[in-house]
C-alpha cells in the first residue's frame, strides 16, 4: 500500500509528524513511499520484531532513509553497521567501555560539566537554550571519554553537525570532508592511547581483549567516529525536545519541582514522547511478509520510534499525552533488539543531571521565540529555542 504522507522528507520530521503517525498506524501500519522507495513500519511490535531477527534485516547497507541526492555513507565495519556473528563480537569489546559501573562512575564529571555550563545565567535572561544549554554537554562527555582535549571541543561539535544534518542548508561542511578531518584526528588519539594508555575509554578499548579478541585499530577508528556522530546530536535532542515538553506542560513541570526524585521518570517519558531518533532502517535478506504485506529481499525498512512510542496498543488511550509518571513505560526510543543503543545509560545519566540542575536552579521557563528544526531525516535536532529561565521563590 502507497502513501501521500511526506515520510522521505525532512520536513516532515522537523515539523509535527504524530497526526499523520496516528493515522496511518489505525489505516496503513506497513506502508510504501515510493518517493525514495522504502517500506515504513508505525506498529511498536512490527519494530521489536524486526529489531530481534537480524538475519532477516541486514544493518549493512545503511541503516536511514534512503535518499538518491544525498547517499548514506556506509561506514564499512562499524560496529552499527554489522550483523551476527560479526556484530556480537564487536558488541562484546565496546562493552568493556559501557558496563553500568563504568557509566556510574561518570556522574562526577557530568555533574562538573552540567555547572559549568548554568554557571554564568542570570535569573529572568533570555537564552538560546539549543546552542547554550543542550548542545555543549554531549559533545563535552564525548571528547571527555576518548580522551580528547577540552580545545577540541569546538571541532568535534562542527564535525557532528555535519555529519547528521547533511540535508540542512545551514550545514555548510561537506559530510565526506568532516569524517576526513575527524579520520586523520582520531587516528593520531589512538596510536597515542596504544602507546601510552590513560584513564579514558579509547584506552580501556585499545586494550580490551574478550575470547582471544582485539579491536584492531579500523575497529577503533569506526568505533571513534560512531561515538562521536551516535552519541552527539541524539542527547542534545533529548534534551532540547525534553526541555520543550516542560514548558509545554508546566503541571508535568511542577511535579518536578516539587519532587524531583521523579526526574529518573520523567526522562524515560521525555525519550518516549520526543523520540529523539526518529527512525532506523534495515534492508530485507529475503521475502518476508509483516502484517500480510510481502516485502521483498533487498528492499528497505523504516522503523518509525516515534509512532511506536505513541502506539496505544501498547501505551493505551493516553499514548498522545505528555505524562511524567507514566509507569510502565516500555518506549523503545533506544531502538531495541540486537543494536539496542550502547549509549542509553550515559545518555539517561546526561538528561537525569541536566534536569535535576536546570529544575533546581530555573524552575520558570518560558519559552519567547520560535523553535526552529534542522532538516534531518534521522535526528531532526533543535537549532534555535529562545528560553527564558528564572531562578524559583
Ligand atoms: C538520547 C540519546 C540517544 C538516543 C535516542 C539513541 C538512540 C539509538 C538508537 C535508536 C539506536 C539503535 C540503532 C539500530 O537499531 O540500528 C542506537 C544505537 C547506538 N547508540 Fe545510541 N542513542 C542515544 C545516545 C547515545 C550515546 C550517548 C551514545 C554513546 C556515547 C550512543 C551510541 C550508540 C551506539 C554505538 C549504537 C550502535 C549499537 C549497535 O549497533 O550495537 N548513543 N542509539
Amino acid at each position: 500500500m502507497l502513501t501521500t504522507v511526506p515520510l522521505h522528507s525532512p520536513d516532515f520530521y522537523a515539523g509535527d509528524p504524530y497526526p499523520a503517525y496516528r493515522e496511518l498506524r489505525a489505516t496503513t501500519p506497513v506502508v510504501y513511499n515510493d518517493v525514495t522507495n522504502f517500506w515504513a513500519l508505525l506498529k511498536y511490535e512490527d519494530i521489536r520484531y524486526v529489531s530481534s531477527h537480524p538475519q532477516l534485516f541486514s544493518s549493512t547497507k545503511g541503516i536511514t532513509i534512503p535518499d538518491p541526492d544525498q547517499p548514506e555513507p556506509v561506514q564499512e565495519g562499524a560496529l552499527i553497521f554489522t550483523d551476527p556473528p560479526r556484530h556480537r563480537q564487536l558488541r562484546k569489546l565496546i562493552n568493556t567501555a559501557f558496563t553500568r559501573r563504568q557509566v556510574a562512575l561518570l556522574e562526577p564529571k557530568v555533574r562538573q560539566i552540567v555547572y559549568g555550563i548554568f554557571e554564568e545565567v542570570k535569573s529572568g535572561s533570555v537564552q538560546e537554550f539549543a546552542e547554550s544549554f543542550a548542545a555543549p554537554l554531549p559533545t563535552r562527555m564525548i571528547a571527555e571519554l576518548l580522551g580528547a582535549s577540552p580545545d577540541d571541543w569546538e571541532r568535534f561539535r562542527r564535525w557532528s553537525d555535519a555529519c547528521t544534518g547533511t540535508a540542512d542548508p545551514e550545514i555548510e561542511l561537506d559530510a565526506m570532508e568532516a569524517i576526513g578531518e575527524l579520520f586523520e584526528y582520531f587516528q593520531q588519539l589512538i596510536a597515542d592511547r596504544r602507546n601510552e594508555p590513560r584513564n579514558d575509554m579509547m584506552s580501556v578499548l585499545a586494550h580490551a581483549e574478550v575470547d582471544g579478541a582485539r579491536l584492531s585499530d579500523e575497529d577503533l577508528l569506526n568505533f571513534a567516529f560512531l561515538l562521536l556522530v551516535a552519541g552527539n546530536e541524539t542527547t542534545r535532542n533529548l534534551i532540547a525536545l525534553g526541555t520543550l515538553a516542560l514548558i509545554e506542560h508546566p503541571e508535568q513541570r511542577q511535579k518536578l519541582i516539587d519532587n524531583p526524585a521523579l526526574i529518573p521518570n520523567a526522562v524515560e517519558e521525555m525519550l518516549r514522547y520526543t523520540s529523539p531518533v526518529t527512525h532506523m532502517a534495515r534492508h530485507a535478506t529475503e521475502d518476508v511478509e509483516i502484517r500480510g504485506q510481502l516485502i521483498r529481499k533487498g528492499e528497505t525498512v523504516v522503523m518509525l520510534y516515534g509512532s511506536a512510542n505513541r502506539d496505544e496498543e501498547i501505551f493505551g488511550d493516553d499514548a498522545e499525552e505528555f505524562n511524567v509518571e507514566r509507569n510502565p513505560n516500555p518506549h523503545i526510543a533506544f531502538g531495541c533488539g540486537e543494536h539496542s543503543c550502547i549509549g542509553a545509560q550515559l545518555a539517561r545519566l546526561e538528561a537525569r543531571v541536566f534536569f535535576e540542575v536546570l529544575l533546581g536552579r530555573y524552575p520558570k521557563l518560558e519559552l519567547v521565540g520560535d523553535v526552529d528544526r534542522m532538516r534531518a531525516t534521522m535526528v531532526p535536532g533543535v537549532k534555535r529555542m529562545p528560553v527564558r529561565m528564572e531562578a524559583g521563590v
